[in-house]
């Protein structure tokens, strides 16, 4: 019997209160059992979050609370999905009681944030789009599903897709950047993959969010309003999401904002005219955490009744956090003012997705771990490291990497290299820091005989630079310096956004005085954003900056690698690196304006700081130097029912083996709506050998060259087009087609 069906049966044996729980959603509650320790477990965490409280202390203090995994609730058919559980036992705990001890035995949606690992912790999502590499993302997905699953979770709330143009807004570091097409091809890479089912049964019902256009927030300040056009949204942030619900994605959450006025969860244009009507969702809907009590907060509820009421009539199917569907949906029916015929849709629609995932037909999943694959294998960790070397990105580099075998003695500065909680990086909550490789530690397991590791803390990425003297004489020991520099773990993320993006602290003055030294130094940036690093681009004291992001339980090891040579970074940015936080959002696809920035008086711009960006969209180097030669266009003018067909050769004019990530753009020249100076529509990165060249095709139909006219309508306008391949969205040959 299909899924739909067997739905609707279950269904009918229901009573409100069992239907209802279907549409709720909670994680567990702590309560403190020390006499006179005032539990105040979210001020802990938010302290935690920023810095102010050890985790080790948050662990201490959890330790000695009593959690309550709302068994009874359970046992009563009035809960049916918990969020974030990360231990297997507690999984294994509340899914025993609805599957054995409730009346109608549903089990469990378990759904954790699995969006880089479980267990086995891969970069973070911003720096795995960097990557360019979609086996990379599936690789990812593939591992993460694998543990995630072999624990109890049957439900990732990932992918995260929302597309981001501003470095201030700390979710950058769960995004895929700014630029749609690679966004879209991430969503079904990963959506695919999460939700392919293994021989074993092994999946997890992918969900897209934040449903939508999360990443415009205002002045990057996150949860803040969200005021964009239609056309905007339709272009820049759906297509995403229509890639992910095209690629069978389950489930889609809502975001905290209110879009235009109207906050995403009870936003019934957006949660069913949009999503339902027009992109043909089938799945279900469910809220951020605590976001349909927040409606009332937003001032478009009366109280948590209305808002529980708004919310679902929207099409928010279930609520995660703020149980106001289990508090006050029953009551609204009664008093006539919800229809029951409305709960039953929501819960058709989430046990609808309960069968098609298998959870009904078999035993849930809890064990397999004891005699299946280890969590944080040996293969996994592999993964992670190949995935990690990718994903880095080489902003600058004067010769000085890799690292040469005649330096024997090097040293390591900055309390980052070794602190293992910064290097895993933030949303790693169902991973641990402890396994996760430092760069000291890669650096002394990668070193060839003879040389010599040292480390000085130095400085961190906070005020406190007692370590400089220290340092400084250390340098002097030193053929070369390694500094570490960037960000905390908790300074990007949800609830982290920054209106200053230089580095914090005092690590440039740091830097500034540590490179008059005359040491060769390298900076190893780890951080979840783009910061504003031109004193350090502009500083000729320092020879090369790695972005390293935050790679995970691997990331000291990648770094390593690359740094020593062993691999040769390919990494390439997705998001633009402004020079500034003031002069952010700042993105390659914007439109030309009637008046371009330039030297030029009246022009667009800031008059202090540069009008390029310090890193453009796509940029990223390597130990080898690669030429763009022939680039042809098959056919100057093709119809609208035609593909553009275009090649263009690309050579290793270097000494090293290296992969290029090969970009291909288009700009409408004229059009009914300005449309930017360039937009990316293919890539592909190839490896190529010391002189070897290879001739890398591409087929683009005219039907993606389109747009949103002013009324809404995708169109494809006839006119000249330009087209662009090369290694970055500045560095591109150029040519010129049109469609007929
Ligand atoms: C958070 C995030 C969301 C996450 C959810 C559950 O507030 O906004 O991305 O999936 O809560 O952890």
């Amino acid at each position: 019997m299909t899924a739909d069906r067997r739905a609707e049966e279950l269904l009918g044996r229901m009573t409100l209160k069992e239907k209802i729980g279907q549409l709720s959603q909670a994680g567990s509650t702590m309560t403190c059992t020390l006499p006179g320790f005032e539990a105040d477990i979210e001020t802990w965490v938010s302290e935690m979050l920023q810095g102010k409280l050890p985790k080790e202390e948050l662990d201490r203090r959890l330790a000695m609370c009593k959690e309550n995994l709302r068994e009874d609730e359970i046992a009563a058919g009035e809960l049916g999905n918990f969020v974030n559980l990360y231990e297997d036992e507690k999984i294994a705990a509340v899914q025993e009681v609805a599957v054995h001890k409730s009346r109608l035995g549903i089990p469990l949606f378990i759904g954790v944030d699995v969006i880089r690992g479980y267990r086995t912790m891969f970069p973070t999502p911003l720096a795995l789009s960097c990557s360019w590499d979609m086996e990379c993302v599936r690789i990812m997905a593939a591992t993460a599903k694998r543990e995630a699953y072999d624990g109890g979770v049957n439900w990732t709330f990932g992918p995260m897709l929302d597309i981001a143009r501003d470095g201030r807004w700390g979710r950058i570091v769960e995004s895929p950047g700014e630029d749609t097409y690679l966004a879209c091809r991430i969503a079904k890479v990963q959506v695919e993959e999460f939700q392919r089912e293994e021989e074993d049964g092994c999946r997890l019902m992918a969900s897209a969010k934040h449903f939508i256009a999360y990443g415009a927030v205002s002045g990057g300040q996150d949860y803040n309003t969200v005021d964009l056009s239609q056309r905007q949204l339709f272009e820049v942030y759906l297509p995403p999401f229509r890639a992910a619900i095209e690629a069978g994605a389950g489930a889609v959450m809502s975001a905290f904002h209110d879009l235009n006025g109207v906050p995403c969860t009870m936003n019934r244009w957006l949660l069913t005219d949009i999503l339902r009507k027009q992109m043909g969702f089938r799945g279900f809907v469910v809220s951020d955490a605590e976001a349909v009590k927040q409606c009332v907060t937003h001032g478009c509820a009366a109280d948590e009744r209305e808002a529980a009421r708004l919310s679902l009539e929207a099409g928010g199917d279930m609520d995660m956090s703020s149980l106001d569907y289990a508090k006050y949906l029953e009551q609204l029916v009664q008093a006539g003012e919800l229809e029951e015929a409305v709960i039953d849709e929501a819960a058709r629609r989430i046990l609808t997705k309960k069968f098609e995932f298998g959870l009904f037909d078999r035993e849930y999943t809890y064990g397999r771990l004891r005699d299946g694959q280890p969590m944080l294998s040996e293969e996994h960790r592999r993964r992670s490291l190949e995935v990690g070397k990718r994903c880095a990105v080489l902003l600058k580099n004067d010769g000085i990497l890799p690292i040469r075998s005649e330096v024997k003695k090097i040293l390591i500065v900055g309390a980052l290299a070794e602190d293992k909680q910064a290097l895993l990086g933030p949303w790693a909550f169902t991973g641990s820091a402890e396994p996760v490789a430092t760069i000291v530690g890669g650096m002394k397991k990668y070193a060839e005989e003879g040389t010599e590791v040292r480390y000085v803390r130095g400085f961190g990425a906070d005020a406190d630079c007692s370590g400089f003297e220290e340092a400084c004489e250390a340098a002097g020991w030193a053929d070369i310096v390694i500094a570490v520099a960037g960000e905390k773990e908790y300074m990007s993320g949800e609830a982290a956004s920054r209106a200053n993006l230089h580095l914090a602290g005092c690590q440039e003055r740091f830097l500034d005085g540590l490179v008059r030294m005359h040491v060769p130094t390298v900076v190893v940036l780890i951080n979840g954003r783009p910061l504003a690093v031109g004193c350090l681009q502009e500083n000729p004291g320092i020879g090369a900056i790695l972005e390293g992001w935050h790679l995970g339980t691997e990331c000291g090891n990648a770094i390593a690698e690359i740094l020593y040579g062993h691999y040769n970074p390919s990494g390439k940015l997705t998001v633009t690196f402004a020079n500034e936080g003031g002069q952010e959002p700042m993105y390659y696809n914007h439109p030309n304006t009637g008046k371009p920035g330039s030297d030029f008086k009246f022009t667009s711009k800031y008059q202090d700081v540069p009008v390029r960006p310090l890193y453009p969209f796509g940029y990223g180097l390597s130990y080898t130097t690669f030429s763009y030669g022939e680039f042809l266009v098959e056919k100057e003018r093709i119809t609208r029912e035609e593909t553009l067909k275009c090649s263009v050769k690309v050579r290793n004019a270097g000494s090293c083996a290296g992969e290029e990530t090969v970009q291909l753009y288009i700009r409408d020249v004229v059009a009914s709506c300005a449309r930017p100076v360039k937009e990316l529509k293919r890539f592909e990165k190839i490896l190529l050998q010391p002189g070897e060249e290879q001739e890398v095709r591409f087929e683009l139909p005219a039907e993606e060259m389109g747009f949103y006219d002013c009324c809404c309508k995708y169109v494809v306008e006839p006119g000249e087009f330009r087209l662009y391949a090369g290694t970055d969205s500045e560095n591109v040959l150029e040519r010129t087609f049109y469609i007929v």
